[in-house]
This record gives C-alpha cells, structure tokens and sequence, in this order.
C-alpha cells in the first residue's frame, strides 16, 4: 500500500507534493521520491528511508516548476532501495510514473517489452508502466495510457507525467484508491484525502474503471475506453486527523474494513485454475518431498494464524507440523535437521522472539520460510523463502488484516506443499482456489453485519469474564477473537476447546459469563452443538457463529451469527471478522484507547 500525489497548478509542485506525501506517509514509508517536468525534461529525486531523507536530498534547489508526481513506498515488489523507489520512468526518460497496487502480470510484460529492446533497471512490478507507455505513445499520452490499460492485470492507481504531453497529467485507478482534489486554477490527485486537505475540500472520488486527464484549468473522467463520466463534487467534511483513517474513527475499524482488499492483493497472481503459484519460492518439488517435518514459529495472532496452518499442512500435505511460541521455541532443543521446515509468521518481520527462532532454526540447519507485511524486514532478509502477504501498513495495536492474510498465506502454503508432494488431486486443489477467490467478497457480507455486532456489543460493557468456544479450527479462531478482546476491550477472556470445557473450566460458566461458540468445521459441528448446550444449561449467555443454512445452532444459542458458506478449511477467515468487530465495539462501548491499548506496542523488538 502506497501513497501517490500528482499536481498540476499556479505554485511550485515540490512543496505541494511534498506536503501531501507527508499526509500519506501512513501507508507505507520505506522509500519516497518526486518527478517534475520543466523546460530541460523529467527532473526525479528518490530515496530510501523516510520522507524527511527526501526532503535533505532535495534541499533548496529544486525546480520550481508546478507540475509533478510523488510516492512514498510500502515496497511490495523490490526490497526497499533507491533504484526500486517511484516514480519510475522509461530508458527515454520521456514518461515517469508512480503507482500503488500490483502490476499481476508484470514479469510476462517485462519480458516481452525486454525483447522490443525496453532496459530496465529495478525490481519493481511497476517499471513496465513507463515502458508501456513509451511502447504505445504515438503522439497522444491518453491515448497511449488507454492502451496500457487494456495490457495490465491486476489493481493500480497511477499518474503519468510526460515530457511529450508538458501540460497534463494522467491518472487511472483499479481496485486501488484514488481521489481529485479540485482548486482554484489548481488541480491535486492522491491516493487519499488527507494529501489534499490543505488545499481544496472540494474532491471527485474516483470509481474503479475511471481515468482523468487533468490540466491547470480543469479535470475530464472518462472511463478506460474514454466515454465521458459525471462526477459530483465531494465536500470533506473530516478534519485531518479522521481523514487520515479514512473518515473511520480508528485505524483498527478501518483496517477491518480493508480486509477484503487485502485478502484478494494476497491472493492476486497466486492462484491458477488447479494450481497455486509462488513465484517467490525457491524450494524444488524434490525438496518438498523430501521433508520429514515442519515446524511454525511465531507470536501471539501470528502464532494463532500457525494453529491453523498446521491442520492445513498436515491435512492437505500429509507432514507432521510442529506450532511453537517463538520465546518458546529455542529453550526446547527442538528436533531440527536438514529435512526441516520451519516457518516463521511475523507481521512486522522485526518481532525478536520470532527472529531469534529463525536464527536459531538455521542454525540447526532447516529450511526457513518466513510469511511476512514487510518487505526488506529482517525475517524477510534472513529467511531462505518468503512468502509476502500484502495487506499494506498495519497500524493499529490489534492485528486484524495481518491476521486474515496470514491464515491465506498458510492456506497458499498447504497447497502449494500439497500439490509438490502429489497429496492432493488438480481437481480437490481447484475447489479450495475457487472458494478462497470467494473469499474477500464473502468477507466483505460479513463485514455488512457490523450494526448487529455494535447492538449486542453494548451487553459486554460491564462483563469481566468470557469464553470463547470451538472445535478444531474453531478452537485455533476462538483463541484469536479472545485475544482481540483481551487486549483492547481489558476484558478476561480464555479460548477453551469446546469438549475439554467439561474436565474442569465449565466450573466457571455461570450466568455473568458470556460465551461465543464457533461452529463451522462440519466434521465436529453436532458435537459442538452438544457442548454449546452444556453451557446454555449453566445459564451463559450464548453467542453462536456458524455457516448460514445450519439451523440447529439457533435452537440453543440466544444469538447467531452467520457467515456466507466455504470450505470449512478457509472458514477462519471469515469467523474472525464478527469476533474483530465483537472486540472493537465492546473497546469502543467501555472508553478503551482502541488503536493503542495500555501496556502494548505495535512491534515487539526485545526478547
Ligand atoms: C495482537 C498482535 C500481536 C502480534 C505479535 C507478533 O493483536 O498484534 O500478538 O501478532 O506481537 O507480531 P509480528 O506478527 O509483527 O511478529
């Protein structure tokens, strides 16, 4: 998740782009860079680190021209470096571009560009853009950015500044934000609002499909094929501050709401019709066979997300999986040999216990796959694969959208094991990849349940204790809904395994102890039912959740929520969303700091 800026207007760009970069550096600042054209061409000036790295680079003798693009980095393709940072720009250094989102189908699009002749000197998925469009320009810039669209897979928001076209930028968007700032005489676009407030309240929301010319006297959007489209004018109403979450109160709530986005970038150009493709892994399909055991190392909801990838990987990979707390993990002498897996979950990549594992691991000689946000963070470098998911910057405290993408990475990873070790059919492999592409809009339904979830939420305010419930899988998710709930809400909450509740804690259960019982692993669905009512009989008030179209659940709970079908191994993708949203409305409803709760920090770097 980058943030992009472009403007064309009456006063020097530089400032102005620099001044929204900095409103935009919430989404990613690895690496930062800005491109104006004057009268000698394109001038670029980029560099790793953080925006102030920019702003020393380009000191007080920049062009003073106002006309320019800008982008502050959450790399995705390419290590962080100055070469990978944007904007990016043909051999001819006639186009550059900047661009947040990924380019699906960019390493066919090299190399064929690459056989027209085209030189190219970074990593990134974005580099081809430039080049596209210097392979299409034949005199007329929107014509040739509406060829290149026609080219690329994938989700984007793009602007494009040319040398040949001086007095216009262009921009397109898909599946990618993007918003027009309208001023007097001046025109802004952004990834987001906040890079615009200083100047204009006055904004075009950009629909998906849509692409704007913009010069100093005024915008045109038009869809891809470039019939004219209608905007109306969107007055912000937010100060800065909510506009820098998206108009939602916290940064939790909003990087719920972009699970669905972030699922699907986690997924995109991952998953054929039977097969699941990551290009990133070095591992041969001989390697895979020859492994004997895995091991996954994490902390807290990542470890929760290596629960759920060890049923995966046994179920789907037939291997035995070992699931370790990495504080845990080096004071074990785990059995660790060359035939050895290990797989180390971490958001940050920088959370030392699951660092010092990974060490620890290759050490020992194992095979070390790191699933990690961040590109260039030292799991990331120190690990032998990585598998990146892309949910952009997470900001909150309470992991959410890291979650959700890391159970799809162990998804992609049970599969991927699967199909190198002939242990599960094309055929059974192409069922789970046309649910998991269900996924982030069956994600999206859940999410449509938050009234409901905010209504009964308001009943947890003065609760001290509760139970969440399952068996399974359900059990691996129950643990993660009462951590969520621990750590924002202050609220004593113990995941228990629905059968085990009966050899001692349903000593506990009483009529002030909520209980939120997870039911959609099929194979144990009666059996939980069964326990649900062990519990309702002990007067708990009871929460269910479960997949639509299962009756039973509702006969003994006294609400049920319900989640759109799936196979019941991409299940705890979905049953997380109401337990996220359960914990931000109870944190809400009880004066809780949501997005920084007490005693907690968003990366653990010490031991
Ligand atoms: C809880 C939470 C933490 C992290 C843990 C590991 O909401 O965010 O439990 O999951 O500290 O962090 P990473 O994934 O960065 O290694």
């Amino acid at each position: 998740m980058c943030g992009i800026v472009g403007y064309i207007g009456k006063q020097p760009a530089v400032p102005v782009l620099l001044e929204g970069l900095k409103k935009l550096e919430y989404r990613g600042y690895d690496s930062a860079g800005v491109a104006v054209l004057d009268e000698t061409g394109i001038s670029t000036c980029k560099t790793v680190g953080k925006l102030a790295n920019l702003e020393e680079k380009l000191g007080q003798d920049y062009s003073k021209t106002c006309i320019g693009i800008g982008h502050t980095r959450w790399a995705t393709h390419g290590r962080p470096s100055d070469i990978n940072s944007h904007p990016h720009l043909d051999s001819e250094e006639k186009f550059a571009v900047v661009h947040n989102g990924i380019i699906e189908n960019y390493l066919e699009l090299k190399e064929w560009l690459i056989e027209q002749g085209h030189q190219f000197i970074s990593e990134t998925d974005t580099e081809v853009l430039p080049h596209l469009v210097s392979y299409y320009y034949e005199g007329d810039l929107v014509e040739a950015v509406r060829k290149v669209l026609k080219k690329v897979r994938g989700s984007f928001a793009m602007v494009v500044l040319s040398r040949q076209d001086p007095d216009k930028l262009v921009a397109a968007r898909k599946d990618s934000p993007m918003v027009l700032g309208l001023g007097e005489g001046e025109y802004f676009v952004a990834s987001d609002i906040p890079a615009i407030l200083n100047y204009t309240r006055k904004t075009y929301i950009l629909e998906d499909g849509e692409m704007v010319v913009l010069t100093k006297d005024g915008v045109t959007v038009t869809d891809f094929e470039g019939n004219p489209k209608s905007k109306e004018v969107y007055e912000v109403k937010w100060d800065a501050v909510a506009a820098e979450k998206g108009g939602y109160d916290h940064f939790m709530l909003k990087e719920i709401y972009e699970q669905p986005k972030a699922l699907r970038d986690t997924m995109a150009s991952r998953l054929g019709e039977q097969e699941v493709i990551l290009q990133e892994f070095k591992l041969s399909a001989e390697e895979v066979k020859d492994l004997h055991k895995v091991f996954i190392v994490a902390c807290g909801t990542a470890w929760h997300a290596g629960l759920v990838g060890k049923t995966l990987i046994e179920r789907w990979a037939r291997i035995p999986v070992e699931v370790d707390i990495a504080s845990e993990f080096r004071y074990r002498s785990p059995l660790i040999d060359k035939h050895t897996m290990v797989v180390v979950i971490s958001q940050s990549g920088e959370t030392a216990d699951t660092l010092a594992a990974l060490r620890e691991a290759k050490k020992l000689g194992a095979r070390v796959v790191a699933v990690t946000n961040v590109v260039g963070s030292s799991v990331s470098r120190e690990a032998h694969d990585v598998i990146y998911t892309w949910a952009g910057p997470e900001i909150a405290v309470a992991s959410t959208k890291a979650y959700t993408t890391q159970l799809e990475g162990m998804v992609l990873l049970g599969l991927y094991l699967a199909q190198a070790r002939g242990t599960m059919s094309p055929e059974k492999i192409g069922q789970v990849i046309t649910a998991l592409k269900e996924i982030p809009t069956q994600a999206q339904e859940v999410l449509e349940q938050a009234k409901d979830i905010e209504d009964f939420a308001q009943s947890f305010v003065d609760v001290e204790d509760t139970f969440f419930i399952g068996r399974s899988l359900d059990w691996n998710v129950a643990m993660e809904g009462a951590l969520k709930l621990k750590e924002i809400s202050y609220i004593h909450a113990e995941a228990y395994a629905a059968g085990e509740l009966k050899h001692g804690t349903l000593a506990l259960i009483t009529e002030q102890t909520p209980v939120i019982a997870i039911a959609t692993q099929m194979d144990v669905y009666d059996k939980t039912v069964s326990n649900v009512k062990e519990v309702k009989a002990r007067d708990a008030k009871v929460i269910g959740i479960t997949f639509q179209g299962n009756k039973d659940l509702a006969k003994s709970v006294d609400h049920v929520i319900y989640l759109p079908k799936t196979v019941v191994e991409l299940a705890p993708i979905l049953t997380v969303i109401p337990l996220q949203l359960l914990s931000y409305y109870v944190s809400v409803a009880r004066g809780c700091d949501v997005d920084k709760p007490r005693n907690l920090a968003k990366s653990v770097t010490v031991e």
